[in-house]
């Protein structure tokens, strides 16, 4: 049986290997995510507007690593309940729906980057983020602690 998280842990290294080769400064991964992001997301491009790309990437970046936990541990850490907070209907108010839409475009960056993607790497990105993103939709509506 494939162990999912090991899948995953994989991918992810061969990604972020490949950005070292192009820039030790900015992340080639999460930039092409955004770019693909906007380009399917009207609404997105429209929230992004006033948006600094270069800190926005790193700042993704660092969070993937809380999504991570909280996929490990079950137990959000306070940086990932602070993005969930920011991204609720008080401040960006990003509609549940639009998560869906940003985890597609994740994950046709990877397909894009990932030399090595297959089912296997589409499931393993999918288990691992779909906890975080699942508080995220929630916290939109549900009062924050
Ligand atoms: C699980 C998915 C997501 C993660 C991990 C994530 C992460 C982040 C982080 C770390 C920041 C910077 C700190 C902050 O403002 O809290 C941020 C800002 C932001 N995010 Fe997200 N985000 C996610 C989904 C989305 C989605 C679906 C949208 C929809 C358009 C979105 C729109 C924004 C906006 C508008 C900002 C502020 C940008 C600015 O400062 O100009 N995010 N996000």
């Amino acid at each position: 049986m494939p162990n999912h998280a090991d899948i995953f842990n994989k991918s992810f290294q061969r990604l972020l290997g490949r950005d070292i080769s192009i820039s030790k400064e900015d992340s080639y991964l999460f930039h092409r995510f955004y770019e693909n992001f906007i380009a399917v997301s009207p609404e997105a491009r429209q929230k992004f507007t006033d948006t600094d790309f270069s800190e926005q990437v790193k700042m993704l970046e660092r969070s993937m690593f809380h999504m991570i936990k909280f996929y490990e541990t079950g137990v959000e850490s306070s940086s990932l309940f602070e993005i969930a907070a920011s991204h609720s209907e008080q401040k960006h108010n990003i509609e549940p729906a639009l998560y869906d839409v940003w985890l597609e475009a994740l994950i046709k960056t990877i397909e894009e980057l990932d030399p090595e993607y297959d089912d296997d790497v589409e499931l393993a990105w999918r288990l691992v983020l779909t906890p975080g993103i699942t508080l995220m939709k929630h916290y939109h509506k549900h009062s924050i602690r």
